[in-house]
């Protein structure tokens, strides 16, 4: 028989990505308005500790989704509700390791090493090169706003279900079941 709900790992995972995204995400439009300083630096290494874990989480999510699947969606949903959420949820992986890998990649051709918790140095994806810098910075905010804007979208169809459909959906991202 499918599964009524989430595994209590990948309902951890969910929502402890959910609020760390967020806050990157903020983080990273606060530092990018700083001018030079060295307030900017610190900030800036925190915005990469934040998105480094990200990248870290969402490969376990991925391992996990493999792991435990996912529930089936609501029968009430037309095939093409249906596909739309597919691939609404396929799109979330794949910006979710796109924004912080192009950040890295950022990181790495502007030639400041990425080291984790000032401790533990991470190595470099590329030589250091301005021009590609500026163009995965162009990619890494235009991959981070996309990334937003799909985080915007999940969150109305969750509410979506769960007030007008009143389906029980977003139940099944909880860790006790109703
Ligand atoms: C989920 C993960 C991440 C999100 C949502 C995110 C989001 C953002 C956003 C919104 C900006 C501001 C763009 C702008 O308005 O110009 C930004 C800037 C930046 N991010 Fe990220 N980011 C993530 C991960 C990373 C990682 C892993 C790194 C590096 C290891 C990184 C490095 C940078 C750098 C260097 C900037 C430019 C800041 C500046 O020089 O002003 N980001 N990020």
């Amino acid at each position: 028989m499918a599964a009524k709900a989430y595994a209590p790992l990948q309902v951890c995972l969910h929502w402890l990505m959910a609020v760390l995204i967020v806050a990157t995400f903020a983080g990273g439009v606060y530092v990018a308005g700083l001018s030079l300083s060295p307030a900017k630096f610190r900030y800036l290494a925190w915005h990469k500790w934040a998105g480094f874990a990200v990248l870290l989480l969402v490969i376990m999510r991925l391992a996990a989704r493999l792991r435990y699947g996912a529930p089936a969606l609501p029968g009430h949903m037309s095939p093409l509700a249906q596909g739309a959420a597919h691939a609404g949820h396929l799109a979330l992986y794949g910006l979710m390791l796109a924004v912080p890998l192009t950040g890295w990649l950022m990181s790495s051709a502007k030639g400041i090493p990425l080291v984790l918790f000032t401790v533990v140095p991470v190595p470099d994806l590329v030589a250091a090169n301005p021009e590609l810098a500026e163009r995965l910075a162009f990619w890494h905010t235009l991959l981070a706003y996309t990334l937003a804007a799909f985080i915007g979208l999940h969150v109305l169809a969750a509410l979506k279900h769960h007030y007008l459909d009143r389906d029980g959906l977003l139940f099944r991202m909880r860790l006790r079941q109703p």
